[in-house]
């Protein structure tokens, strides 16, 4: 059977499965660690060796994929929201491959979690656009056109009222870490999410929304809230999907 190791690291947590990918399934327990306090690249190699020792694979010439919380371009990562600030321009790909001792599939988290979707999940056989965004310590998102990946396309740095990243990206006030930090309740939260994917469906006219992250969990809590023309569901994989799809990118 055609298996693949799966590690997502995110703002607040670390998890990786094994991958039964003609299923599309984790076919091992989900592993997890907290992300480390500052999360530096040192401290966040540590954190997944620890995670691959736990699910016993650190031996294993199982195909390895690793989705991070960054722009990653040609194995570097290009930016730093909610990890440290060490990964701007920062060789990341080459930093696991040497930390680790072997070769791994660098990829964007919400980019993994798209292509779950998209091969196994809730976007399964869907023609046109399909958006999917991560609602969780940031906002991530996935563009796949006829099932193909767009990547790095970061609709969690569309800016609300100001003018950079640094300090106005629009994660900063509807991720679902900021529900969290601000005691909001389900409507209120929503009512920002409202703001948010009217106007992402204005720019790009999807034919499918599809929401994952963890809060996925609880999709009759907010989705029925959102006015919107495009069908919106929820990840069918929820917090497993960038284990999922970074296993699924490393098979390929
Ligand atoms: C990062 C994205 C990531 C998202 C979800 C954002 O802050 O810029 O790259 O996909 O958080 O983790």
């Amino acid at each position: 059977m055609a298996k693949a190791i799966g590690v997502d690291i995110g703002g607040t947590g670390i998890k990786a499965g094994i991958v039964d990918l003609k299923r599309g399934k984790l076919e091992s327990d989900r592993v997890r660690v907290d992300t480390p306090k500052g999360a530096s690249p040192k401290d966040v190699l540590k954190a997944v060796t620890e995670v691959l020792e736990t699910l016993d694979v650190s031996k294993s010439d199982l195909p390895l994929g690793v989705a991070f919380p960054a722009i990653v371009k040609n194995g570097k990562t290009l930016s730093a929201a909610n990890v440290s600030k060490e990964w701007v321009g920062f060789e990341a790909e080459k930093f696991f491959e040497d930390g680790l001792g072997r070769d791994i599939t660098f990829v964007n988290d919400a980019d993994a979690a798209g292509v779950a979707e998209v091969r196994h999940g809730a976007a399964r056989d869907m023609g046109g656009l399909t958006i999917l965004t991560t609602l969780g310590t940031g906002i991530g998102s996935a563009f796949l056109l006829d099932g193909v990946l767009l990547p790095n396309t970061e609709l969690g740095h569309l800016l609300y009222n100001g003018t950079s990243v640094e300090d106005a990206s629009i994660e900063k006030w509807c991720a679902y870490s900021a529900m969290e930090r601000e005691n909001l309740s389900w409507e209120e939260w929503s009512a920002r999410l409202q703001v948010f994917y009217k106007h992402v469906e204005f720019l790009f006219t999807p034919d499918l929304f599809v929401v994952g992250g963890g809060v996925s969990k609880h999709p009759e809590k907010f989705i029925p809230l959102l006015e919107l023309n495009t069908p919106i569901i929820p990840a069918i994989h929820r917090n497993s999907s960038g284990i999922i799809g970074a296993a699924s990118l490393a098979a390929d």
